[in-house]
């Protein structure tokens, strides 16, 4: 039984668009803030989207998207994620960013808010420890494409109370979700895997050994993958990836880890992935989401 009922999603990118999916898909009342009013307009315009194909391919009963549409709100007010049990943060991969966003909101939100953040590679109890509130504060870590992927990578910080856990648990269920338990180690399980992994195919791609349709075809092929590493890197986005690697190698001084020198090339040519319409592959469109 979850105590949640309204839910905050700071950050409405890549990721926050598709957590506040799952939050509004579910049932709870969803308030998603970020400070650039076109990011809010491109949540929402994929979130309709996304909504109604569901509903379409019958994977939504008839009217369950308009209603969850119903319960998704955006805004570029921080003051606006007052009314929240939880707020889950998705901002840029940066601990300064990160802290700042936090220290904004601790003061707006009531005591009882719980605080997740949705970090990929920087430790949960660092960010906490700028939060203002260290005990009521969790990881929960979605992957991509969250609207469509069930596992959450949950998190407690050194000073995070079972309380807390607990409540931010109940609620992982209470989407729908898989929770599964990590310690606040750099990537937890599954970033643990796939930065090293998606590096060595982009190392690949560098040294000229195959070209991306065909890492992509080999690893499918062969170890069952829905998704070869350079087609989820498209959707990760370089610019991601590149905060994602600068962090995890910045712990760790995994050499594997280390951002592939294509990576910078590919965000100064503007070939972010999916999002700009090119990345190691073409694509027709920049939509975000299938349903
Ligand atoms: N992309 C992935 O595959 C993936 C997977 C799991 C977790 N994550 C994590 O999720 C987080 C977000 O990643 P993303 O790929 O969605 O990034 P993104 O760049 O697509 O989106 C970040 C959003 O945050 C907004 N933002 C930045 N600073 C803000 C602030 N101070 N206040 C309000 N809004 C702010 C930006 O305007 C942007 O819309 C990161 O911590 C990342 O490590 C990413």
């Amino acid at each position: 039984m979850t105590t949640i009922q309204t839910v905050g999603v700071a950050g409405a990118g890549t990721m926050g668009a598709g957590i506040a999916i799952v939050a509004a898909r579910a049932g709870f009342r969803t308030i998603v803030f970020d400070a650039r009013q076109e990011a809010l307009d491109r949540a929402r315009g994929q979130t309709e989207a996304f909504l109604k194909k569901s509903e379409e391919r019958g994977k939504l009963p008839p009217g369950a998207a308009a209603a969850a549409l119903g319960r998704w709100q955006g805004t570029p007010e921080l003051a606006s994620l007052a009314e929240c049990d939880i707020v889950i943060e998705a901002v840029f991969e940066d601990l300064a960013v990160k802290h700042q966003l936090f220290q904004a909101l601790d003061p707006v939100c009531p005591e009882h808010t719980i605080f997740a953040s949705n970090t990929s590679t920087i430790s949960i109890t660092e960010i906490a420890g700028g939060s203002g509130r260290p005990d009521r504060f969790v990881g929960m870590h979605f992957c991509l494409p969250a609207q469509l992927m069930k596992l959450i990578e949950m998190s407690p910080g050194l000073a995070t109370s079972d309380e807390t856990f607990q409540r931010a648990w109940a609620f992982a269920e209470a989407m729908g979700q898989k929770p599964v338990t990590t310690q606040d180690t750099p990537g937890f399980i599954l970033n643990y895997f796939l930065i090293p992994f998606n590096n060595d195919a982009i190392r690949l791609v560098e040294q000229g050994v195959a070209e991306p349709a065909d890492i992509d075809l080999a690893i499918k092929t062969a170890l069952g993958y829905p998704m070869g590493p350079l087609e989820l890197l498209d959707l990760v986005g370089m610019d991601t990836q590149k905060l994602l690697c600068e962090a995890m190698h910045g712990l760790t001084h995994e050499p594997r880890a280390a951002c592939p020198p294509l990576v910078r090339r590919m965000i100064a040519a503007n070939r972010l992935g999916k999002k700009t319409g090119r990345g190691f592959h073409v694509y027709g469109d920049t939509k975000m989401f299938g349903a």
